[in-house]
């Protein structure tokens, strides 16, 4: 039995629960960080409510609309979108309906075609997108695929941001075009996570997490000839930007959905299924090397795993921001961290 994750006050983030197709009029069930949730739309809005009627625990997600309410399947109880009961069948006409006969109602905010929720008043900003790109209209960016993955939102993050991998795992699809030795390069703290550059001679990525399931892959073509990867195959131009961006939701402890998304600033008269198709193939190669990982929850104390200094310089800043977002009563008796590794030698770019 795999524990929850009680470290981190993830609940204080926006995550997203659901595609914003994949919540219509009627009720359906969500997950987000173990909690079972209930969305539907009235009007268009979205409303997202924990999925348990106060009454007798039913499951709101089996009720229905009616007349704009969520009627809850076991006694009829309405719910209007702000949560508040506004009929009990069973109290005789004009009965006072009492306060407490409320659904728990989330904040919800719709972007980037998904739907997010935060569980508590979040702390972090909304996450944004580099350049912009979902309002530049010289941008093109759309969701690639959804994937759902039985490991940790950490673990899967983390690949995300560990390009010392492609050699081996995308071998032939997105390798470094320079081969596996890392250079250095610096991880920078940004308001709210971290921003690095990594060039491989034929490609500058710029990657920004925010902090904690948010990471942007913004990669700029320098030299198109040769060393290309599947998203810039074909035709590259020097100056071409590929967005790749990965959004993950926490749905528990060990079960995550990734949202992935292609933006780009070149070949928007190209169909966006060019630029899908070698998504899915990437993604299964990871996923096979992250669903086994052991153990499935990072582990808290850093030296239970090895980091080697210059190639695992981002794993290691992720691995401290989550530190410094657990909890404080963590804190108290928290781990003792390895000794902060030297600032690495800045790269002339
Ligand atoms: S449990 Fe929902 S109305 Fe009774
Ligand atoms: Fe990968």
């Amino acid at each position: 039995m795999i524990q929850q994750d009680t470290t981190h006050d993830l609940r204080r983030f926006w995550h997203p629960i659901a595609r914003s197709d994949e919540i219509g009029e009627d009720p359906a069930a969500f997950s987000l960080l173990g909690e079972a949730l209930v969305a539907f739309r009235v009007d268009g809005a979205p409303s997202v409510f924990r999925d348990l009627c106060i009454h007798r625990g039913a499951a709101l997600s089996q009720g229905r609309i009616d007349d704009g309410k969520l009627v809850c399947p076991y006694h009829g109880w309405a719910y209007d979108r702000t949560g508040a009961c506004v009929h009990i069948p069973a109290l005789p006409e004009g009965a006072v309906i009492p306060k407490r006969a409320r659904a728990w109602a989330y904040p919800v905010r719709e972007e980037y075609g998904l739907v997010w929720v935060a569980l508590e008043e979040p702390e972090a900003p909304f996450p944004g997108w580099p350049d912009d790109a979902w309002t530049d209209p010289g941008y093109r960016v759309f969701c690639a695929g959804t994937y759902e993955w039985n490991a940790a939102a950490w673990r899967v993050v983390e690949n995300v941001l560990d390009f010392s991998h492609f050699n081996f795992v995308h071998k032939g699809y997105t390798e470094l075009a320079d081969g596996p030795q890392i250079k250095p390069y610096e991880v920078e703290p940004t308001a709210d996570g971290l921003a690095y550059v990594y060039e491989d001679g034929k490609l500058r990525r710029e990657y920004t997490l925010h902090f904690p399931f948010v990471v942007h892959d913004r990669k700029r073509v320098i030299d198109p000839d040769g060393g290309v990867t599947w998203s810039e195959s074909g035709g590259s131009r020097a100056g071409d930007v590929t967005i790749l961006t990965f959004i993950a939701q926490p749905m528990d402890a060990v079960r995550t959905r990734i949202y992935a998304f292609v933006g780009r600033n070149h070949s928007l008269q190209a169909q966006d299924a060019d630029f899908a198709a070698g998504f899915d193939t990437i993604m299964e190669q990871d996923r096979v090397i992250v669903e086994a990982q052991r153990p499935e929850l990072i582990p808290p104390d850093l030296r239970e795993e090895l980091y080697v200094l210059v190639p695992d310089a981002a794993a290691m800043a992720y691995r401290r921001l989550m530190h410094d977002y657990a909890r404080p009563a963590n804190d108290a008796a928290g781990p003792e961290l390895p000794a902060r590794a030297p600032a690495p030698r800045k790269q002339s770019h």
